[in-house]
């Protein structure tokens, strides 16, 4: 059975229920408030459920120095990506070191946690781009969020008292020990884990199905929070990826589950944060393909598998599978990549994702050697109803 340990060895569980989450919901009432946006909320709940272990709230000033500087936590834990809460001047003027603030939806009011105020501080967020996204290029689209964000932070443990509501497909929104539960109980010892935030493609499937052979089943658990605005969005995906499993996946092998995280869209830092995230969620194996959680050319086609080598299997708990640029060849007659296929370029079937989201937004369907059709079908329609919408 799969029993991976969580990174840092235990799995964290700061959701409080019962009376007790009545009781501190009265107590909130009296505290100072912070108010918080979709993605933040989105952090916080990851927090609580465990899917960010071994955080056990936002970072205070010496965790997010270390993993700034040197991809760890102060303690020297594997970690690559700061989670942060951002607060503004006036925020950060009225809260003390020690004290407990409620954690409150800016568009809905809703208190969806509690924050022990552990750490406030200053930071240098063109430091931090340039660290983190290898970046300080206002445009790219990791820079862009964090610039526009106040850059004094506030960091403590937290403790979540509501969970944000899914709008659609609930019922693929499984928490860390769920789904640790749902695999152990299919028998898998094995389990890769896919992160995409794209429709599943041709070269996709290809590079699933090749670990597929060597471990026992596939996580599918494509990436549901914030992504920028021309990628395609979420809901429309779902429905791609449920036609993909139905048609072309055993059912005993593949389980879909969402990733409920915003992208950072942070290439290599991101591939280590996206392995121990899914480590959280029980996985064995994870998929790294080309350019992973890359955007425009800000990123080396590997880099993100290369950042591995920075640290030993040990640390890391959970085995990457790295993926060579995967085509169709029409010579092989096959899905191959430079790994397995001797013909030139000119037999490879490679589009860009600016042409295949132009194709589907016209009504055309990329040919099946890229795209299957059924998914195809899906993703014209999804995007025809999001034009009208
Ligand atoms: S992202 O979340 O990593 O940005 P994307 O959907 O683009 O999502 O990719 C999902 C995974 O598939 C990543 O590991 C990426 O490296 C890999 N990948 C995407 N396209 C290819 C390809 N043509 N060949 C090999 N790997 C690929």
């Amino acid at each position: 059975m799969t029993s991976i340990l969580p990174h840092g060895g235990t799995l964290v569980q700061r959701i409080v229920q019962g009376e007790e989450r009545e009781q501190l919901l009265q107590d909130s009432k009296n505290l100072n408030s912070l108010q918080i946006n979709t993605w933040t909320i989105s952090d916080l709940d990851l927090i609580g459920v465990g899917a960010f272990s071994p955080l056990q709230g936002f970072m205070n000033e010496e965790d997010y120095l270390s993993v700034v500087s040197r991809m760890r936590l102060a303690d020297g834990t594997v970690w690559s990506i700061p989670i942060t809460l951002a607060v503004n001047d006036q925020q950060a003027d009225s809260l003390r070191k020690g004290e407990t603030v409620a954690l409150v939806g800016e568009a809905d009011g809703v208190t969806y946690g509690l924050l022990e105020v552990q750490s406030i501080y200053k930071v240098d967020q063109a430091e931090e781009a340039r660290r983190v996204f290898k970046t300080d290029d206002p445009e790219h689209p990791g820079v862009k969020k964090l610039l526009e964000r106040p850059a004094t932070y506030v960091g403590g443990p937290i403790q979540v008292l509501n969970r944000p509501k899914p709008a659609k497909f609930e019922d693929f929104y499984y928490d860390p020990a769920q789904t640790r539960k749902i695999f152990q109980d299919k028998g898998w010892r094995t389990v890769v884990g896919f992160q995409t935030r794209n429709p599943v493609h041709r070269a996709h499937e290809y590079i699933q199905k090749s670990a597929m052979e060597i471990v026992d089943a596939l996580f599918l658990n494509p990436l549901v929070g914030e992504t920028k605005s021309d990628d395609v969005p979420a809901n429309v995906r779902m429905k791609s990826y449920l036609v993909l499993l139905e048609n072309y996946y055993p059912a005993n092998r593949a389980f879909l589950g969402v990733f409920p995280a915003a992208m950072r869209y942070a290439g290599p830092r991101e591939a280590i944060f996206h392995a121990m995230v899914r480590k959280n969620y029980g996985c064995t194996h994870f998929i790294v393909g080309r350019d992973h959680a890359g955007v425009g050319d800000y990123y080396g086609t590997y880099e993100a598998q290369e950042i591995f080598s920075n640290f030993t299997a040990e640390e890391l708990g959970i085995t990457p599978l790295f993926f060579e640029h995967s085509f169709f060849c029409t010579k092989c007659g096959n899905m191959a990549s430079s790994k397995t296929c001797p013909h030139d370029k000119e037999h490879h079937m490679t589009l860009s994702g600016t042409k295949v989201r132009g194709l589907l937004r016209n009504g055309e369907c990329p040919p099946p050697e890229f795209t299957r059709p059924e998914v195809a079908e899906v993703l014209i329609e999804g995007m025809a109803e999001q034009v009208h919408s």
